[in-house]
C-alpha cells in the first residue's frame, strides 16, 4: 500500500527556542511505517532541526528554494544547501509565495526540476482562489498549474514528486473544503498526471490536501480515495494536534 504523507508547513513561525521545544515534543510521537512525516521549519532553523532529528523518523523539508546551485542571488537558498542539511523535501509554489512574491508556474517549474535533479522531493502546491472557484474555473486553473509546473519533467516512478492541492480560500481561514470537494479535485489532478506520465506513475504520485486540516476533519479527509496525505499549517505548530493528524483514523462510510 502507498505510504501516506503528513507534512507540517510552519511558515514564518517559531524562533530558535520554540523550534527546539516543538521538535523535542514531536520526537516523543510514535510514528508508524504507513505514514511518512515531514516538518518544514523556516530556513534559519533547518540546521538545528536537522541535528535534533538525527536518528528519528521525522523528515525535514524547506518551504522554498532557488533553482540555481549557487551564485549572486542575495537572500536565496540553493537545493545543494538544503541537501547538505539532510532535507528530503521542499515546498514549491505555495500559494503565499505565488500571492505575495509573484511566483509563476514557470518559476515553480524550474524549482521543481532543480529539486528533483538534486534528489529533493518537491511538494508542488496548486489551488484556486475563491473568485476562481466561484467563476467555475477552478479545474482549469489547477490543471494549468500542474501541467506548467511539471513541464518537461521526467519521472521514473512517481515517487520523486508530491502534489499538494491547497485551495487558497481554505488556507488559514478555518474553512476546509468538504471531503468530496477535496477528493474530487485530487482525483482530477490524478487524471491530469495520468495524461502527463501514464496511469502507473500517476497512481504512485502522492497527492495531498491542504487548507485548515485539523484534528477534527483529518479522519474524513484521509479516508478519501484520492487524498494521500495532508499539508498542514496552523495545526502543525502544536505537537498534540500534529500527533493527532499523524494518527488519523480511516473511517469507512
Ligand atoms: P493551514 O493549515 O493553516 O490552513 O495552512 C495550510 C497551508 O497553507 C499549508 O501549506
Amino acid at each position: 500500500m502507498k505510504q501516506t504523507l503528513i507534512a507540517g508547513n510552519w511558515k514564518m513561525n517559531n524562533g530558535l527556542s520554540e523550534t527546539k521545544a516543538l521538535i523535542e515534543d514531536l520526537k516523543k510521537i510514535e510514528i508508524q511505517d504507513h505514514c511518512e512525516v515531514v516538518i518544514c521549519p523556516p530556513f534559519v532553523n533547518l540546521g538545528m532541526a536537522s541535528q535534533l532529528l538525527q536518528g528519528f523518523n521525522i523528515k525535514l523539508g524547506a518551504q522554498n528554494m532557488h533553482y540555481q546551485d549557487k551564485g549572486a542571488y542575495t537572500g536565496e537558498i540553493s537545493p545543494k544547501m538544503l541537501k547538505d542539511l539532510n532535507a528530503t523535501h521542499v515546498i514549491i509554489g505555495h500559494s503565499e509565495r505565488r500571492q505575495y512574491f509573484g511566483e509563476t508556474n514557470e518559476l515553480t517549474n524550474k524549482k521543481t526540476g532543480a529539486a528533483i535533479g538534486h534528489g529533493l522531493r518537491p511538494i508542488l502546491c496548486v489551488g484556486e482562489t475563491l473568485a476562481q472557484r466561484e467563476g467555475q474555473i477552478a479545474k482549469k486553473i489547477v490543471r494549468r498549474q500542474v501541467i506548467e509546473g511539471l513541464k518537461d519533467i521526467r519521472l521514473q516512478s512517481g515517487e520523486e514528486v508530491v502534489i499538494a492541492y491547497e485551495p487558497v480560500w481554505a488556507i488559514g481561514t478555518g474553512k476546509t473544503a468538504t471531503n468530496d470537494e477535496a477528493n474530487e479535485m485530487c482525483e482530477f489532478i490524478r487524471q491530469v498526471l495520468s495524461e502527463l506520465f501514464g496511469d502507473n506513475i500517476a497512481d504512485a504520485i502522492k497527492i495531498l490536501y491542504g487548507g485548515s486540516v485539523n484534528p477534527k476533519n483529518v479522519d474524513g479527509l484521509m479516508s478519501e480515495k484520492h487524498i494521500d496525505g495532508a499539508l498542514v499549517g496552523g495545526a502543525s505548530l502544536k505537537a498534540e494536534d500534529f500527533s493527532r493528524l499523524i494518527h488519523y483514523q480511516v473511517v469507512r462510510p
